[in-house]
């Protein structure tokens, strides 16, 4: 069988930068298609790590539920993990899945609505104003609603159904459930009226982490995690148990009927998930060639023990409910934090990569090129990954101890990691070829 273009293009990145794993080739789509969601994410990555700051004092009372807070949560959900999966995703399809995305130009429109939706939602919340809100939600529907159908339009052709496919396939039904529950929520916000309302904000932020996030980093990991470790022969199984808990789990979230008891059995799914992953996780580092350990996979690998941290959290947490919110503050802080680091990581590994394909690919073999790990200081990107990871540890920290000294300074010193990323990234991004 013949190399795909992709293939060729990727052998020719690890070959010149060996030791470097590869992405995708940016020949596949125009750079700047996933580049635009990934200066957004880092310009909402960045506001996000400011509003930290401001709202460590309210996180370490536990007042999940201030608009302000809610603004934030939505500003790290939405801005950073969510944009930046939409762009990686753009990239990462033709690797992933052999086809590129379906409709690049409805991707204009996602991205346009998601960044505006964003924006205005999380003025509203601060400005405490109804008809920008639902401006905002709707607007984020849209893009959820776009890019579910142009990733669904570029899945349906693909003849073969690999594990990713699957996972990606399962995170666009489950885009689309996210939205219905975050518009009846925003509607409650100044209308009233649900009669659950914790309940619903448990199972809208549970369908769009489990059922979108997780499914989508499931997927991921499966191809990327044994290329950046350079894995080989690891079992796939525990990939496909995680697969279809976490689907079983989201699935049992999004339907409207089945009281406790569906709740119940769908958070005993979720945390199996979880733990599926976590193994399958585990075994690509157990197999790895390159036994040491960068700063991008070690973000990534902090950021799947956080989740592992979460799963343990979560039955006392979301069992006590609004009896216990400190507990549950501490809950959505860990979770929320684990897939910032893991999201945070893999900045540290795609766009080096996308960058040394696209300045310094077409010189190989005319004159001597940098390494991809050239592209930035490893000192620089471990002591970042220290600052993003204990900083996470010591806000969730504070809020279990409610102090708001600790709290606040464990912000500043994750704002100081997520500043300083920002910078090495963009440096990267702005780097000339000399
Ligand atoms: C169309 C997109 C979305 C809309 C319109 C939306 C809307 C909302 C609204 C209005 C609330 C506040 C509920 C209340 O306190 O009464 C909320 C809470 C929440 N949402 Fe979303 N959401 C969206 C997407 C997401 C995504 C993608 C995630 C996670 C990846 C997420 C995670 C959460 C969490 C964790 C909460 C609880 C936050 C808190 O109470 O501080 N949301 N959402």
């Amino acid at each position: 069988m013949l190399p795909t273009t992709a293939g060729l293009l990727t052998m020719r990145a690890s070959r010149a930068a060996a030791p470097v794993a590869g992405f995708a080739p940016s020949k596949l789509v125009p750079p700047w298609l996933p580049g635009q969601h990934f200066v957004a994410a880092l310009v909402f990555y960045a506001l996000g790590a400011i509003g930290l700051v401001v709202a460590a004092p309210d996180l370490s009372h536990g007042y999940f539920f201030l608009p302000r807070v809610i603004a934030l949560v939505h500003l790290f959900t939405l801005g950073w993990i969510v944009t930046s999966i939409f762009g990686a995703l753009c990239q990462f399809l033709p690797v992933a899945v052999g086809s590129s995305i379906r409709f690049p130009r409805l991707v204009h429109l996602s991205f346009a609505s998601l960044t505006l939706g964003v924006a205005t939602f999380v003025v509203a919340l601060l400005a405490s104003n109804r008809s920008l809100l639902l401006f905002g939600a709707f607007s984020l529907s849209l893009s959820f609603t776009v890019f579910a159908v142009n990733l669904a339009a570029t899945l349906i052709p693909v003849r073969e159904r690999s594990l990713t496919w699957w996972a990606l396939a399962g995170a666009a039904v489950f885009l689309l459930a996210t939205p219905a529950y975050g518009v009846v929520l925003a509607f409650d916000l100044h209308d009233g009226g649900l009669a659950d309302r914790f309940g619903t904000i448990g199972q809208h932020a549970h369908i769009a982490l489990i059922g979108f996030v997780l499914m989508v980093v499931v997927g991921v990991a499966h191809r990327l995690l044994p290329m950046f470790l350079l894995s080989h022969g690891a079992s796939e199984r525990a990939a496909w148990a995680a697969l279809a808990l976490l689907f079983g789990s989201a699935a049992l979230l999004t339907v409207p009927w089945g009281g406790r008891s569906r709740i119940a059995v769908a958070g005993a799914l979720g945390s199996a998930g979880v733990v599926a992953l976590l193994v399958q996780v585990a075994t690509f580092f157990k197999h790895r060639q390159r036994k040491a350990i960068d700063p991008g996979m070690s973000l990534a690998a902090s950021g799947v023990l956080g989740l592992g941290l979460a799963v343990v959290l979560a039955p006392f947490a979301l069992s006590r409910g609004v009896a216990d919110l400190r507990l549950l503050t501490t809950y959505f802080v860990v979770v929320l934090g684990a897939l910032t680091l893991f999201v945070a990581g893999h900045y540290y590994k795609i766009i080096p990569f996308l960058v040394w394909n696209h300045r310094y690919g077409p010189l190989l073999g005319k004159r001597k090129v940098p390494r991809v790990s050239e592209l930035f200081s490893e000192r620089v990107a471990f002591l970042d990954a220290a600052l993003l990871a204990s900083g996470l540890a010591g806000l969730s920290l504070g809020i279990l101890l409610e102090s708001e000294v600790l709290a606040r300074v464990a912000a500043i010193v994750f704002a100081a990691g997520a500043w300083l990323q920002v910078i090495v990234i963009a440096r990267v991004a702005l780097r000339k070829v000399a």
